[in-house]
């Protein structure tokens, strides 16, 4: 079979530039970032790190050095003086997390800065003028104090139970005389805060600040408003509502305190002075607003017969509102928040309204979806409307509230007069796809209603197509189910009274989101939550931020603090989170050596292999031996795997001399292991569940020469008694897709994402599943813990559709895909794939179609990558040399083609 060549239509020649480095017009540098962020205020690190990304029109697109300058005005920057920090011209290709290594930054200051980088291809301008403002650095900048109303004022309020509480209003009048240079707002409202100047909203965040372990840390959040500033009176308002601050449950979920405000606002004059407005005692609160009830499980009510007119405007008259309670100091570290906050990033029309005899409408959004129902409705004087929320409507169209266990998820509005009016809550979130609609004298139509999609504001990274509707649709779920849960932590539902973040669930899903999601500076906040939530002893609570306090000294679920502390390294480069974490994480090593360490073997663990399809559809846990994993093989795996990390951060981290004890501990436990649940005549671990042999040989604990015969094991289970299904819990499933791929059975792996029967992926979709369900059963389990949307089941499916389907994985010896390994497996009975992911460095695409065959498949790599593409010999594809390809070679079964940036495309003849 004679088959031919590739290549791109945009190459050009582009050799003989290298070495001479003319300016050139064709190289832009773009995506500039400090921290990850663009132009971003409230920087707290000292040494703030830079990057960006490089582009050019013609391929192979190296950096070879760059040059950053510093100063303390755009005006000196751009003319180059009184530079704070000029680098120099650096010969490197690094151009992801810079450290600033210049004079030391000042709290509260802006500081502006500009790239300009060499290239193979000539050096670019000088970059934009970028920004960054540094937080507060010292504790003692702080002259606000905590304040808000500290009283139970309200009929039915409670801070026992289902808690109950409006939220306070704040508002603050002040003068601004003189012409302003520059306002900043650093202001903590807790738990969930609104703020306004004159009238307007100082940003779209919600539900600001993020949710902490507030007795040891607060966050604060840093905002620009010089904009919103006039002169004359002046007025600062803010809206608190309970958040995670006033707890939802009490006892049961951790409580801190009624909702409290710190604020300093910070008005720099043009002649040099400053004006301070903060918080304390002068300031006005009154909790007689339109909100009279705010739960994140309960809902929102909102009154609007109460609403106060112009409140957050000079022109407001307070004389009836009290002066501001001085409020008890919540004891955590005031922190810079290093995340955004959340913010309405999509909108959902419903797709049908229904009528009931009962008077009542039920709304169908058509996608089960986390956020607020906006309405634009008609009311009468006096009469509540009731919004009730459900993922799933009963066969007579009721709604199905029995998996959503104690919370209300009700929203009520009532009008202040007959007519028109338009709302959505402020406090409050809902996982729903149903909304029962009451109190309303008419039918209203769909688009009457909007369904605002909430979560931590970030970009989509990833999509993902291919030639088989299930696949896409199983990405869709999974989409929606990832933006669901994330509420400044990642949380296992978003729907019942529960919503916290577990860390099991995390443990491999974080890499999967990765893809589909810019995640990194909320897992990177979410690290600290566990931190900080760490005990004395060492103990990690598997649920963190710890609003349910559980030690349960396991190994699976804390185990999600060092794999995402590792995904952060190697997904986006950033390995500040291993350096920072390093004597958490090995303190916890340590004590899980104390506690649980016997005979070799860890031997403590808590919740098995979660949520396995069990064996009657009613059930939520197996009851079945046969199908359950012995915890020490799971504590004993995941921790031998977690010893090699410590190795690979220990060296990270310049500890070497901790490395040879976990080296030796790794080689015992190895040992012990295989001595206790190995057998060697079957080659099966423990009872032969496909979870123990697959973490055994996935993680390297399979003596050799017996790899294949476990996996001979994993398959023959798999397919005899489980007729090709799935057959594990959370942990097997974080290591199934890649490890059926990884030894030849990609068949198998593609089999088990496109049934439909159950226990798969598809089964819950052809039962109506728009998100991804908490139990492989979830249409018929009990529903005592029974979320229609949760996310751990997923597993490293998305690892396998980006890296193994699409082919777009980072190089095992690179981070961040500065070198990037692309080898689709080409199942058989996928035709076509069609992704791309927007990493640190820019684009990576793969677009591939097989007929037979034939083989087309055009690839991107972005400027400053390199990329080794692995073609089956099969395809018979050649390349001859082309700009961009750097080296082509054979082995016996494939094409290696490696190339620089670019735009390639290989086609068999
Ligand atoms: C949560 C899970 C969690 C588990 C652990 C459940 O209630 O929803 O996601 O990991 O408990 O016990």
């Amino acid at each position: 079979m004679k088959k031919q060549i590739i290549l791109c239509g945009m190459c050009i020649a582009l050799a003989g530039m290298m070495g001479c480095n003319p300016t050139s017009d064709s190289v832009q540098v773009n995506h500039l970032q400090v921290e990850m962020k663009n132009n971003p205020q409230g920087i707290d690190v000292a040494h703030p790190r830079f990057s960006w990304q490089i582009h050019a029109g013609q391929p192979d697109l190296v950096q070879t050095g760059y040059r950053i300058q510093v100063a303390a005005s755009a005006d000196d920057l751009k003319a180059g003086k009184n530079l704070l920090w000029d680098s120099g011209d650096v010969k490197s290709d690094q151009s992801l997390w810079i450290a600033y290594e210049g004079e030391q930054l000042q709290a509260k200051k802006p500081y502006f800065w500009r790239v300009k980088v060499d290239t193979n291809q000539g050096s670019g301008k000088w970059s934009d003028v970028q920004t960054w403002g540094m937080a507060m650095l010292d504790a003692n900048d702080w002259k606000g104090q905590w304040i808000g109303e500290n009283a139970l004022s309200n009929p039915g309020e409670k801070d026992q139970g289902d808690t109950r509480l409006a939220a306070r209003y704040l508002r603050k009048p002040f003068q601004v005389s003189k012409e302003v240079k520059r306002a900043v707002l650093y202001i903590s409202g807790l738990g969930s805060s609104e703020s306004y100047l004159n009238g307007k909203r100082i940003s779209k965040d919600v539900f600001a600040p993020m949710p902490s372990l507030y007795t040891s840390r607060v966050y604060y959040n840093v905002y620009d408003v010089t904009d919103l500033l006039q002169q004359g009176e002046n007025l600062l308002g803010v809206v608190l509502g309970n958040g995670r601050y006033f707890s939802m449950r009490v006892p049961g979920m951790l409580t801190t305190g009624l909702p409290s405000l710190l604020a300093q606002l910070e008005v720099e004059y043009t002649d040099g002075s400053m004006d301070q407005v903060v918080s304390d005692t002068s300031w006005k609160v009154t909790s007689q607003g339109p909100i009279v009830a705010n739960n994140e499980f309960d809902g929102e009510e909102y009154d609007a017969r109460k609403e106060l007119k112009g409140w957050n405007t000079v022109s407001f008259d307070d004389s009836a509102w009290k002066t501001a309670d001085l409020m008890k100091e919540p004891g955590g570290k005031l922190t810079a928040q290093p995340n955004p906050n959340l913010a309405v990033q999509d909108t959902v029309v419903p797709v049908n309204v229904i009528a009931r005899s009962d008077g009542k409408f039920i709304l169908d959004m058509g996608q089960n979806m986390v956020g607020w129902l906006g309405v634009k409705l008609k009311g009468k004087d006096n009469q509540p409307i009731t919004f009730r929320f459900a993922e799933i409507l009963n066969p007579d169209t009721t709604l199905y509230v029995a998996n959503l266990r104690s919370a209300k998820v009700t929203d009520i509005y009532t009008p202040a007069a007959d007519g028109e009016f338009s709302w959505h809550p402020s406090f409050v979130y809902h996982g729903f796809r149903y909304v029962e609609v009451s109190g309303l004298d008419y039918q209203p139509s769909t688009t009457d209603f909007a369904g605002y999609v909430v979560y931590d504001a970030m970009s989509t990274t990833g999509q993902f197509e291919s030639s088989n509707a299930l696949v896409n649709q199983i990405h869709k779920n999974a989409f929606w189910g990832i933006r669901s849960n994330y509420r400044g932590m990642p949380t296992d539902c978003p729907q019942r009274d529960e919503r916290l973040g577990w860390l099991g669930d995390r443990a491999t899903g974080a890499s999967g989101e990765a893809y589909l999601f810019n995640n990194a500076l909320l897992y990177n906040k979410w690290l600290q939550d566990i931190e900080d939530s760490q005990n004395e002893a060492g103990s990690i609570s598997v649920v963190s931020p710890k609003y349910w306090e559980i030690y349960a000294d396991d190994v699976t679920w804390p185990s999600a603090y060092f794999y995402v502390a590792d995904m952060l390294y190697r997904q986006f480069g950033d390995d500040s989170a291993i350096r920072k974490h390093y004597p958490s994480m090995k303190r916890w090593m340590q004590h899980m050596e104390e506690v649980a360490l016997k005979d070799g073997v860890i031997v403590n663990d808590t919740y098995g292999d979660w949520c396995m399809p069990p064996e009657e559809q009613h059930l939520i846990h197996s009851q079945d031996p046969a199908r359950k994993t012995d915890g020490a093989i799971l504590s004993t795996t995941v921790y031998y795997d977690l010893l090699n990390k410590m190795v690979k951060f220990a060296e990270l981290c310049g500890q070497t001399a901790d490395i040879p004890a976990y080296q030796k501990l790794a080689a015992e436990m190895k040992e012990a292991y295989n001595a206790k649940y190995f057998n060697r005549e079957t080659a099966q671990y423990g009872n032969n569940t496909v979870t123990a042999n697959i973490l055994s040989l996935r993680l390297g604990l399979v003596p050799e020469g017996f790899e294949q015969k476990v996996f001979d094991n994993i398959v023959r289970k798999t397919e005899d008694d489980f007729g090709g299904h799935v057959s594990t819990g959370v942990l097997g499933i974080q290591h199934l897709m890649r490890g059926l791929t990884e030894y030849g059975r990609k068949d198998l792996a593609l089999k088990i994402v496109t049934n439909e029967t159950y226990p798969s992926w598809g089964y819950m979709i052809n039962r109506g599943a728009t998100t991804i369900w908490e139990l492989w059963n979830g249409d018929t389990a009990d529903p005592a813990m029974n979320s229609a949307n949760h996310v751990m089941l997923l597993g490293d499916l998305l690892i396998w559709y980006y890296e193994d389907l699409a082919g777009i994985k980072c190089a095992d010896d690179a981070q961040a895909f500065k070198k990037i390994e692309m080898a689709p497996v080409f199942p058989e009975g996928l035709n076509h794939v069609k992704a791309s992911y927007e990493s640190v460095y820019g684009k990576i695409e793969s677009d591939w179609t097989r007929d037979g065959n034939r083989l087309d498949w055009r690839v991107v790599v972005p400027g400053n990558t390199t990329a080794v593409i692995r073609i089956p010999k099969a395809y018979g594809v050649s390349v001859t040399s082309h700009p961009g390809v750097h080296q082509v070679s054979n082995t016996e079964t494939e094409l290696v083609v490696e190339v620089g940036s670019g735009e390639y495309r290989f086609t068999s003849k």
